[in-house]
């Protein structure tokens, strides 16, 4: 376990607290909609009628509507009480209250698991990943996205994103920089635990966030980018 003295605590009631944002096209938690559509083009077909998927950390349930109509029984975890109410109205057939550090599932019970936008919110995230490794089949496929440990998107994402007076903006101190994800050590760790991951850079499209600002559009697209060292998507299969 990694100690970063200092972080802020009470993380997960701010989210009990934002749980009716969730849904707001507007709201705080808005841009997180628009990565949940980005991560379900790497949703594979199920290899069978009796799929699983886990959405970890599934906060309010932005991925959900994503994964209706595709075959997986979706399931999802988070600590948030008040989340987890939201996602059971959104496409998740069940959802469990718990800690992504110490996953409630039986080794390689998964066919897919995803993680969004909560990597960079834990002391450890690397522990993480090897619960969620642990859990996918052989096969199966992880998908993570998250935030890089760089000067770039300590600009982009706390310093920019977190200060403009704009809708979509998240909270003042959402982000804590010192949990922002090496990319080298997530590709690392992800192998020794059978997983081999390609990273992916995603930014929001930018006409679509003018338009966004201007009020003549609801959600932005995002699309991909050469560099991985602000938001990046990573994608892998388990040998
Ligand atoms: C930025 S939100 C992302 C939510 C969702 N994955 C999405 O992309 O819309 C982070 C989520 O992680 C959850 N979370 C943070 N730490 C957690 C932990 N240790 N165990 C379970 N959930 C956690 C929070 O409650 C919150 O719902």
């Amino acid at each position: 376990m990694v100690v970063v003295s200092g972080l802020r605590r009470n993380f997960i009631t701010d989210y009990d607290s934002l749980a009716d944002r969730w849904w707001d096209p507007r709201g705080p938690l808005a841009p997180l909609g628009w990565i949940a559509r980005a991560r379900a083009d790497f949703v594979p077909v199920p290899r069978n009628e009796q799929a699983m998927l886990l959405d970890v950390a599934c906060g309010g349930g932005l991925f959900g509507p994503h994964l209706v109509g595709k075959g997986y029984r979706v399931i999802g975890v988070d600590l948030s009480a008040a989340s987890l109410c939201e996602a059971r109205h959104h496409g998740f057939h069940a959802v469990a209250q718990a800690d992504i550090v110490a996953l409630p599932f039986a080794d390689e019970s998964f066919d897919v698991v995803t993680a969004g936008q909560c990597l960079e919110h834990v002391p450890d995230p690397f522990a993480v990943v090897g619960e969620l490794c642990r859990v996918l089949r052989p096969g199966g496929t992880l998908i993570v996205d998250t935030i890089a440990d760089t000067r770039a998107a300590r600009l982009v994402s706390i310093t920019i994103a977190e200060n403009l007076p704009v809708p979509g903006r998240p909270p003042r101190g959402t982000h804590d920089h010192r949990l922002f994800v090496n990319r080298a050590r997530l590709i690392r760790v992800a192998r020794a635990h059978g997983v081999e991951l390609q990273l992916l850079g995603v930014r929001p499209h930018f006409g679509d966030g003018i338009r966004f600002l201007a009020r003549r559009l609801e959600e932005v697209r995002m699309v991909r980018t050469k560099s991985t060292a602000v938001l990046f998507l990573g994608v892998g299969t388990k040998w």
